[in-house]
C-alpha cells in the first residue's frame, strides 16, 4: 500500500500503514508527498507525487489524506492504475466531481472508501440499529453540534485551508464541510440517508468571524427524504473547545451520539477501522464497506449546496472578541455557545433564534 500527503492527517495512516504491517497484514512500500518525508519505516520509498509513485510501483491499496482539491484527481489515478483506494473526507469538492469519481469506480471496479471514521464506531451503528428498533420513538429531528476552537496557526498550515476556491479550483474547506463534516456524515447515516438522492432540502446560513473565504460558524438545515430534519450548528470561534455530538430527537427520549470518543449516552463502544475493513473488503468482497463512495452522497449534496450558497456573511466585530497573538490568535463569537445549542435544540437556524449576528439574506 501507498499513503499519499503524509504531513498532515496523513501522518496518522502512516502510524496506521505500520500498525497493519507489524501485524503483517499490509506492507506500506511507499509515499507521496512534495515536502518530501523523514522517520519513515526502512525501504519505504518516498516520491514527489503519486503519479512518479505508480509509474515504478504497484501497490494495491492507495491512502489519499491530500487537500481536498486533490481528491478527485489523485483518486482518479489510483483507480486507473488498479488500486483500491481510502479517500480521506470530504470525498470530493462538488457533485460533478463525485459523480466523476463514481463513474471512475464503476469503470475500473475499484473500492473506494471515505474517511468518515465515526461511521465505523458501534456507537454510531448501535444508535442506528436502536432508532430503527424505535427504542427511542418516533424521530422528530436529528441535530448537530460543534463547538470548536480553531487559531490562526490552522488557517495558516496550507494554502487551501479556510478557502471557498483557489486558483479556479473548488475547496468549500469550511466548518460544514470539512473540520466538522463527520457530524453531518453520522446525522445522515442514522436517518438512512446517505444517498445522493436521500435529500429532500438544505438550507444554509454560512458566517465568519476569521479572515477567511469560507464558513466558520453556522447552521444548516437538512431535510431528508424521509421527512427528518437534521440540524447542523457548528463554530470554530468557540470559547472553549469541546468534542462534537449529534443528538437524536426522539418522541420518548433523546440520545447523545459524542462520535470521536464513540460514546453513546455516555457508554464507551469500540470502533472498527476502514483500511483494516478495505482490506478485509478486498478478500473477501462480499464484506461490505463501512463507507463506500455511494454512501458519502448525501453529504456530498451538502458540500453542493455549501460550495454554491452565497459567501459567508461576516459576523460584525461588536459580537466578536480577538484573543492570543501571532498563531495563537483567535475569534470568539458572543455567546455563539448558547446560540449553537438552541439552534440544536430547537432545529432551528440562527435566523429564526433571533442570532444578534444572524442576518436574514
Ligand atoms: N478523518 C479525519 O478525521 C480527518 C482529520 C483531519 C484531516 N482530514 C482530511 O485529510 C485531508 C488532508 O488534510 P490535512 O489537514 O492533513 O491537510 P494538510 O494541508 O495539513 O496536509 C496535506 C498533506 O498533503 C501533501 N500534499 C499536498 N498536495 C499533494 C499532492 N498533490 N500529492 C501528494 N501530497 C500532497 C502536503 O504536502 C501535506 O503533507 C483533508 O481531506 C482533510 O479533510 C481528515
Amino acid at each position: 500500500m501507498a499513503v499519499v500527503g503524509i504531513h498532515g492527517h496523513g501522518a496518522s495512516h502512516v502510524r496506521n500503514a505500520a500498525r497493519l504491517a507489524a501485524a503483517g497484514r499490509a506492507e506500506l512500500v511507499a509515499v507521496a508527498d512534495p515536502r518530501g518525508a523523514a522517520d519513515l519505516p526502512a525501504g519505504v520509498q518516498v516520491f514527489a507525487g503519486l503519479d512518479d509513485l505508480l509509474a515504478t510501483t504497484q501497490v494495491d491499496i492507495v491512502v489519499i489524506c491530500t487537500p481536498i482539491q486533490t481528491h478527485l484527481p489523485l483518486a482518479e489515478l489510483a483507480m486507473r492504475a488498479g488500486a483500491d483506494v481510502l479517500l480521506e473526507k470530504p470525498p470530493t469538492a462538488s457533485m460533478a466531481e463525485f459523480q466523476r469519481l463514481s463513474a471512475v469506480a464503476a469503470e475500473t471496479g475499484r473500492a473506494c472508501q471515505v474517511g468518515f471514521q465515526a461511521q465505523a464506531s458501534e456507537a454510531t451503528l448501535k444508535l442506528a440499529a436502536m432508532m430503527a428498533a424505535g427504542e427511542l420513538g418516533e424521530i422528530r429531528g436529528i441535530s448537530a453540534v460543534g463547538k470548536w476552537v480553531r487559531t490562526a496557526q490552522y488557517f495558516g498550515r496550507a494554502q487551501w485551508s479556510g478557502r471557498r476556491r483557489l486558483d479556479g479550483v473548488d475547496v468549500v474547506d469550511g466548518a460544514v464541510t470539512n473540520p466538522l463534516a463527520h457530524a453531518t456524515a453520522a446525522a445522515l447515516l442514522l436517518d438512512g440517508s446517505t444517498g445522493v438522492d436521500d435529500v429532500r432540502s438544505i438550507e444554509t446560513e454560512l458566517y465568519r468571524a476569521n479572515p477567511i473565504e469560507s464558513d466558520d460558524t453556522s447552521a444548516v438545515r437538512i431535510t431528508t427524504g424521509r421527512g427528518t430534519p437534521i440540524l447542523i450548528a457548528v463554530t470554530l470561534c468557540a470559547e472553549e473547545h469541546s468534542e462534537a455530538t449529534v443528538v437524536v430527537h426522539g418522541s420518548q427520549r433523546r440520545a447523545v451520539l459524542t462520535y470521536q470518543s464513540d460514546l453513546l449516552d455516555g457508554t464507551k463502544y469500540g470502533r472498527a477501522d476502514l483500511l483494516e475493513n478495505l482490506i478485509a473488503h478486498r478478500a473477501d468482497a462480499s464484506v461490505p464497506l463501512y463507507v463506500p463512495l455511494a454512501a458519502t452522497g448525501g453529504f456530498t449534496r451538502v458540500v453542493e449546496a455549501v460550495r454554491t450558497a452565497a459567501d459567508p456573511l461576516p459576523i460584525a466585530p461588536e459580537f466578536v472578541r480577538w484573543e492570543g497573538a501571532g498563531p495563537d490568535r483567535r475569534p470568539i463569537v458572543q455567546d455563539v455557545e448558547h446560540w449553537v445549542e438552541r439552534a440544536a435544540d430547537t432545529l432551528s437556524l440562527f435566523t429564526e433564534i433571533g442570532v444578534p449576528w444572524a442576518k436574514p439574506r
